[in-house]
């Protein structure tokens, strides 16, 4: 792992996430955390950093570095996924009432998707409602955690089943960080880009492909391409649907059979993204034999997810009925009837119901059996 390196530019480009009131920006470039105004966003006169304890030797000083005026308290939560629940919320909410942290104090995430989202809904939950900002430190965060407002806790039934929509005041993402990031959390990061051209943006999904080398070896304009397009689609889809009445459900392509593989797991041993990238396979198969995709489609699909390392199949032990009994508990269920995204053609998605139990079944049977 490289050392975080702090002598970097300013913000280079900006995105804006479009909600009327809500509205904020997502600003991408190198070196924001040295150098980015991230006090802009600190109205008040005191600021809660929450980070964990990979994180904070790597950044938190950096960022100290640039609240020197503010009162900054700080949070250093254990690093894992299966941290992220209510007692370690709890650590948060603690430490605002202890250090008098009243309406005007502004939460600040630095770290991955597992701070972004415990720190979101700390914000959306101490008093009511208090501003937060969104310091994305992995890949995945960066194109899609931090951006959309979705908070949430786990609980040991299900994964993210507690939590808010509330939008941080701004994103600040600095492409730099990622060079401290491991090579598995980098990939797991791919993941969720690789939905962007799956879902919505069938020209991204084709640049994907003629760029996965320059991607494999984190070529900082690849880097920012891929990270600026993927927060355009995802800015773009959140605007249009800020609380998933209809078209966001499709950001979570393959994600129904990804949150059974990880709440099957118990948050351990297959990151979010790669439970992801299992699912997005087996959301392509079911998209197939339901009428969608073509088997060429499917294939170029599972090319590029193994073209980042990811994994194509469930953990071994987990069986069809495993799926079955942890899928009903997805948050697209409604009246009792489970709703999946399923590609219409590569770079286009819905959610459907309009799928048989049998082929569903099938395509469980066969992903379980590799
Ligand atoms: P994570 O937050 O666990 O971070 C992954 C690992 O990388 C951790 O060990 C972390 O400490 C470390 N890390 C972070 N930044 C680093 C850096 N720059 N250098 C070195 N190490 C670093 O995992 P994640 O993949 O970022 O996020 C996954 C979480 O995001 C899941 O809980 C998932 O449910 C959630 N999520 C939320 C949304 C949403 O819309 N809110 C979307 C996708 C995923
Ligand atoms: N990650 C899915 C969403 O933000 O809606």
């Amino acid at each position: 792992m490289m050392s975080a390196d702090r002598t970097e530019t300013s913000l280079s480009k900006t995105i804006n996430v479009d909600l009327g009131e809500r509205s904020y920006p997502i600003h991408i470039g190198s070196g924001q955390i040295c150098y980015a105004d991230v006090g802009q966003y600190v109205l008040g006169k005191k600021a809660l950093i929450v980070t964990n304890e990979t994180i904070a030797p790597l950044y938190l000083d950096i960022l100290l570095g640039q609240l020197s005026d503010k009162h900054v308290d700080q949070v250093i939560l254990k690093d894992g996924e299966q941290f992220k629940t209510l007692d370690h919320l709890n650590l948060i909410l603690t430490q605002l009432i202890e250090k008098h942290h009243d309406r005007k104090t502004t939460l600040i995430a630095l770290g991955g998707g597992v701070i972004g989202d415990m720190t979101g809904f700390a914000a959306a939950c101490y008093q009511r409602g208090v501003a937060f900002i969104q310091i994305p430190t992995t890949l995945l965060a960066q194109v899609d955690s931090s951006v959309g407002g979705k908070t949430a806790v786990n609980h040991p039934l299900g994964k993210n089943m507690i939590g808010a929509f509330y939008q941080p005041q701004a994103v600040i993402i600095d492409i730099n960080s990622l060079k401290t990031l491991p090579d598995r959390e980098f990939f797991a990061g791919m993941a969720e880009v690789i939905k962007y051209g799956l879902i919505s943006d069938y020209g991204f999904f084709q640049w994907l492909e003629r760029n996965t080398a320059s991607l494999l070896h984190r070529d900082e304009k690849a880097l920012a391409y891929a990270i600026e397009h993927s927060c355009l689609n995802k800015a773009k889809i959140v605007s249009a649907d800020e609380t998933e009445q209809g078209i966001r459900a499709i950001l979570n392509l393959g994600h129904t059979f990804g949150h059974a593989i990880e709440t099957f797991q118990q948050y351990t041993g297959f990151l979010h993204g790669e439970a992801v990238a299992v699912g997005m396979v087996m959301a392509a198969e079911l998209s197939r034999i339901s009428g969608g995709v073509s088997q060429q489609d499917v294939d170029r699909a599972r090319a590029l997810i193994i073209a980042f390392s990811l994994p194509i199949a469930p953990p071994e032990a987990m069986q069809a009925d495993d799926f079955m009994r942890l899928m009903v508990r997805d948050k697209k269920v409604l009246d009792g009837q489970l709703r999946l995204v399923l590609l219409e053609r590569l770079g286009s998605a819905v959610v459907s119901a309009d799928f048989r139990l049998q082929w569903l079944e099938e395509v469980l049977v066969k992903a379980c059996q590799n």
